[in-house]
């Protein structure tokens, strides 16, 4: 680790209190004049430190920089040798984690990013990811022949929504499959990409990719997204702790296995599409109909409205009926 690293390790896990430059110096084995240097370039890279004569160096509270140091210590013991990379912008964090993966990155690696060029959503759509206001990760879970790779939409679904529960302590919901809702407005959403082996067809690896809205940008979402999206926009929230609790919830949930868990009634209990009407595209004609539950597989069960029954396994499913577009 380099010198400001060292030093940003000690004022992020001693958030509470000044610790004088001899103090920093000491226990680094460092002169006075590294540690003023070294504040100085964290400084100039954003973290915003209280400086006070004879007190010394603290992290303001709104301190917020995203970087493997404030990440790690907020994740638990077995995680802290999990690798952590943190970009300023990036085109896409689940784009890089594939390349990383096919470059042998292990299972665990977490990847952030301030900001992302090329964000990327579900169905092709991109992903609105602006600096300064959001947070886009990605995790990298690599299956072992035991892991239940069916359920892990659901399973990261379930993760998400927990760690921003516990981190804002506003109830999350879930719009299937895996958009996270809070207070009727779509504040994250979820991108799951596998990679298969070639020789074998097993999933080799898997990538989480989930971009949340942690504010909302000054000059406001973008005209198609105003109607629904919201932000967490909640005070005294640090990103870098948010990002540890959903890696830890994620993989902790994956490694756990889904089967022995009541992964679906959590599920289940957050759904905010039950008893609603839904609208879905199926072969080029729109269909709506009634949500009648989840299925045990997370199959999202309908009665269409001429009473038929179906079960979607795949797709986006708009709320509210929409006219049926005529033959
Ligand atoms: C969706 O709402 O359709 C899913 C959006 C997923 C966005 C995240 S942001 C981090 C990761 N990198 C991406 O390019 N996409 C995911």
């Amino acid at each position: 680790m380099s010198t400001k690293s060292d030093i940003l390790a000690v004022l992020e896990a001693e958030r509470s209190r000044h610790i004088s430059g001899q103090e920093l110096a000491n226990s680094l084995g460092l002169t006075r004049t590294a540690v003023w240097k070294a504040i100085k370039t964290l400084e100039a890279q954003g973290h915003k430190i209280c400086a006070v004569p004879n007190k010394g160096y603290k992290l303001t509270e709104e301190s917020d920089v995203l970087s493997p140091e404030s990440v790690l210590q907020f994740l638990p013991e077995p995680m802290r040798g999990n690798q952590i990379i943190t970009y300023k912008t990036l085109d896409s964090t689940n784009t890089e984690l594939k390349r990383l993966a096919l470059d042998g990155a292990a299972h665990g690696t977490i990847l952030l990013a301030e900001e992302q060029t090329q964000g990327r959503g579900r169905g092709g759509k991109s992903f609105f990811s602006p600096y300064g206001t959001g947070l886009y990760m990605s995790v990298l879970l690599r299956p072992n022949k035991k892991s239940d790779t069916q359920m892990i939409t659901i399973g990261a679904a379930v993760a998400v929504s927990k760690a921003i529960e516990e981190q804002t302590g506003k109830p999350a919901e879930i719009k299937w499959v895996n958009d996270i809702y809070l207070g009727g407005r779509k504040v994250c959403g979820i991108l799951t990409e596998a990679a298969t082996d070639f020789e074998s067809g097993g999933i080799e690896s898997i990538v989480v990719g989930i971009g949340i809205n942690c504010t909302a940008p000054a000059e406001g979402f973008p005209e198609e997204l105003s109607f629904s999206a919201g932000s967490l926009d909640s005070s005294g929230l640090l990103r870098s702790r948010l990002a540890a609790a959903i890696a830890r919830e994620i993989i902790e949930g994956f490694e756990a296995g889904y089967e022995n868990r009541n992964l679906i009634d959590e599920y289940r209990s957050r759904s905010i599409l039950t008893g609603k009407t839904i609208s879905f595209q199926k072969e080029d004609k729109t269909l709506s109909g009634k949500v009648m539950g989840i299925d045990d597989s997370g199959g999202l069960m309908l009665e269409l409205e001429g009473g038929e029954k179906l079960t979607l396994h795949s797709g986006e499913v708009s709320l509210g009926y929409i006219k049926p577009d005529k033959a």
